[in-house]
C-alpha cells in the first residue's frame, strides 16, 4: 500500500517516537523488572502518596499531558520519594515499547477520560486490545484498579473485563485511599478490581 508524503511522514514520527521510548524503557528498567503503574496519573496526587507508602516498590505515572507530569514532579521532589517517577507518554505506545522481562505489580486507572459519547466510545483506552496488550505484562497475581464517576463507563469496563479471556473481576479491596483532583471535582464515584487469569501471564514474568 503506498500513503501520501504527510501520512507517510506520521508514521515516521510515531516510529521515532516509540524508537525513543524503548530506549527510554531499556535504561530505566535495567535495574528493574517490576514496577506499579498509574496511567493518566493528572497531577500525580495519587502515585505519589501511593509511593510514600510503599517505598519498596518503583512506582511510575503516565500521562500525556506534560503540564501534569511536571506537578507530579514536583510532589515527587519535594517529598524527596526515589521510587516515584512521571513520564510524559501515551499508555498504549509506552506498554508496547517495554522491554519484555518488565512486569506490573499493580495498575491503576483513576477517573479516566470517559468519552460519553457514543461515536466517542472507540477513544476509550478500556478495550479488548488494550486488556490483551496489559494482560502480558500483569505480574502473577497483580490486580488493576479501576475507578470512574461515569456510570456507562464503569458498566462498560465491568463488561468488556467479563468477556476477556485473559481477566477475572474479584472483590473491590483498594490498597489506599487517596483524594485525587477528579475524585474531588466528580464527588461519586465507583471502583472495580480484576486479575489477569494465571494462563495469561506469561512464563518468562513467573519466574523473573
Ligand atoms: C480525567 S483525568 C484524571 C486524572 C487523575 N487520574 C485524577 O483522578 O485526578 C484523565 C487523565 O488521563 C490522561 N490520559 C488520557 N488518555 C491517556 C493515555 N492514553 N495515556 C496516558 N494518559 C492519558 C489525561 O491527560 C488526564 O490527565
Amino acid at each position: 500500500m503506498t500513503y501520501g508524503p504527510s501520512y507517510q511522514k506520521f508514521i515516521e514520527y510515531v516510529d521515532q517516537r516509540k524508537a525513543r521510548l524503548a530506549a527510554e524503557s531499556a535504561a530505566r528498567f535495567e535495574g528493574h523488572s517490576r514496577c506499579v503503574l498509574e496511567i493518566g496519573c493528572g497531577d500525580g496526587d495519587f502515585l505519589v502518596a501511593y509511593g510514600q507508602e510503599n517505598p519498596q516498590q518503583y512506582c511510575l505515572g503516565l500521562d500525556v499531558y506534560k503540564l501534569r507530569v511536571d506537578k507530579g514532579l514536583k510532589k515527587r521532589d519535594q517529598l524527596g520519594l526515589e521510587n516515584v517517577d512521571f513520564i510524559r507518554a501515551e499508555a498504549t505506545e509506552w506498554i508496547e515499547t517495554l522491554p519484555e522481562h518488565m512486569a506490573f505489580d499493580a495498575v491503576f486507572l483513576l477517573f479516566p477520560d470517559p468519552w460519553p459519547k457514543g461515536k466517542h466510545f472507540k477513544k476509550r483506552l478500556i478495550q479488548p486490545d488494550f486488556l490483551s496488550l496489559l494482560a502480558k505484562k500483569m505480574a502473577p497475581e497483580a490486580c488493576l484498579y479501576f475507578r470512574t464517576d461515569h456510570k456507562g463507563y464503569f458498566a462498560w469496563t465491568q463488561e468488556h473485563l467479563a468477556q476477556h479471556p485473559d481477566w477475572t473481576l474479584g472483590p473491590v479491596e483498594w490498597p489506599l485511599e487517596v483524594e485525587t483532583r477528579f475524585q474531588r471535582i466528580m464527588g461519586a464515584y465507583q471502583s472495580l478490581v480484576a486479575q489477569c487469569t494465571p494462563a495469561a501471564v506469561p512464563q518468562a514474568l513467573v519466574h523473573p
